[in-house]
């Protein structure tokens, strides 16, 4: 961790203003403990701008439209994130898709929410079980996945990863979902699967979310922990008004829904139904 710079302070009421403005944009509660990560995630940005203090860096922000919202909210929040992380999720969904899921596309295309997919290894994660579920490159599936942070979307469209990103595949899963260079150190996701993927921006405290119609699973996955309890309990009313009955909903393994809302039955290892 880099120590603090003896030209830059950030005093206790720089940290205060920045952790109320990102609460009351995108719901992320910072404790005091935070207060490093916060210089050193915002200090480059500082010095790039040739700026001489965090209280002038807190000024550009002054501006609800500045473009340095954009900077300020990529730069706090955290990214980590892994193909078929939390795999018993993906188990659970194949197993769901093919008892419920593959009869209803029958009718109509089978939507799925990747509400904070980060790089995008999640989303293509559901897409790979889709596929593998339903037996075929091109399911009748749509999935929105959508992230606050711009940056992050930028690669998951992409969809180019590491070696190292891909280690929880086995070969015939890159064979079978990726494109690689020469020497095998880059795998590019197939447009067949990019296919079945949208991605976008979306705030999740946002007041209005854009979508006109249900999904038939949600996941939610490890953002929720960054956001107070009144917060999670608003998101995950929202959430509810997206789901039908039956539906499905995945939230993170540190993550649980209280007893108090009644729109969510248990299922099993942090997957809900819409009750
Ligand atoms: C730790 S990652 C989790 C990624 C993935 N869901 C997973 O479980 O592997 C948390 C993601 O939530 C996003 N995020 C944080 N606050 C958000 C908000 N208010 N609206 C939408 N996305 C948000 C972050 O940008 C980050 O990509």
């Amino acid at each position: 961790m880099n120590t603090f710079d003896e030209t830059f302070e950030l005093t206790q009421n720089d940290f205060q203003a920045i952790a109320f403005l990102l609460y009351n944009n995108v719901g992320i509660s910072l404790s005091e403990s935070k207060k490093h990560l916060v210089y050193n995630r915002l200090i480059h940005r500082i010095r790039s701008k040739k700026l001489s203090s965090f209280k002038q860096y807190i000024h550009l922000l002054d501006d609800k439209n500045a473009p340095e919202w954009n900077y300020f909210l990529n730069a706090l929040t955290t990214n980590l994130t892994s193909f078929y992380r939390e795999p018993y999720h993906f188990e659970l969904l194949a197993e769901y898709a093919s008892k419920h899921l593959i009869h209803k596309s029958q009718t109509q295309p089978i939507k799925v929410w990747c509400s904070a997919c980060s790089t995008g290894e999640e989303a293509y994660s559901i897409a790979m079980t889709l596929i593998d579920t339903f037996g075929c490159i091109d399911p009748p599936v749509k999935i929105l996945a959508t992230d606050l942070n711009t940056d992050v979307l930028q690669r998951a469209k992409k969809g180019i990863y590491s070696v190292k990103e891909l280690e929880n595949l086995t070969d015939q899963q890159k064979k079978k979902f990726f494109n690689c260079d020469s020497k095998k150190q880059y795998f590019q996701v197939k447009k067949e699967v990019k296919a079945l993927i949208s991605f976008k921006r979306l705030n999740l405290i946002s007041k209005q979310w854009p979508m006109a119609k249900q999904f038939d699973v949600i996941f939610c996955r490890n953002v929720m922990i960054y956001f107070d309890k009144q917060t999670q309990q608003q998101l995950l009313r929202k959430l509810a008004h997206y789901l039908p009955i039956d539906a499905r909903l995945f939230i993170g393994h540190s993550e649980s829904i209280s007893t108090t809302q009644t729109a969510f039955k248990l299922m099993g290892q942090t997957m809900y139904k819409r009750v």
